[in-house]
């Protein structure tokens, strides 16, 4: 199965490198040239299998229908609904036919009504169920999971969405 996978918001790649032990040819995009470079750094890393692009998932430099696999986690939350959106669009533009994408993303606690809290980075923006699949109209559902993570006890239960779909 392995193709050409794009890690939108790669950070410091943990997701691109993972991909690329798999043998996956992966696209790794982030605006923090930091995060980039950090990601080169990995033993795993290797310039045939990976590349690192600098820039952002609302403009991404990059032609139509070229990628097997899209995957963005632990971006949207951070960023307005309108940009997330723009984000996921720019993912189906560049995704071929059959391809996969994967989206993991902040959930509010009850699972349906959005939330927003304030943190250390800034408002994160908790996704309701409605609005989170609303943001992926247009791909043909797999799976979706809401996923609770435990917590040490002083810190809110946190909970995330996982969106798996297909491009038609
Ligand atoms: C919490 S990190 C997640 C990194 C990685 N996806 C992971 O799951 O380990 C969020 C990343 O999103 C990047 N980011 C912020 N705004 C972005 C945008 N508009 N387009 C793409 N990436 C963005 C940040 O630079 C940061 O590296």
């Amino acid at each position: 199965m392995p193709g050409r996978a794009l890690d939108i918001g790669s950070g410091r790649g943990r997701n691109s490198l993972y991909l690329t032990r798999a043998g996956w040819a992966v696209l790794s995009l982030d605006p923090s040239i930091r995060r980039l470079q950090d990601s080169s750094k990995s033993p795993d890393f290797t310039i045939q299998r990976m590349g690192l692009v600098l820039g952002r998932g609302e403009r991404l430099p990059v032609k139509d229908e070229v990628f097997q696999l899209a995957l963005c986690t632990h971006v949207l939350e951070s960023l307005p609904p309108n940009v997330a959106q723009e984000i996921i669009d720019e993912s189906r533009r560049v995704m071929a036919r059959g391809g996969f994408v994967f989206v993991a993303t902040a959930a509010s606690d009850d699972s349906t009504t959005t939330q927003y809290i304030d943190g250390v980075v800034g408002r994160s923006h908790l996704y309701g169920e409605a609005e989170f699949l609303e943001l992926l109209t247009g791909f043909d559902l797999i799976e979706l999971l809401n996923l609770k993570l435990v917590r040490p006890k002083s810190t809110p239960p946190a909970a995330q969405w996982i969106f798996i779909g297909r491009k038609s």
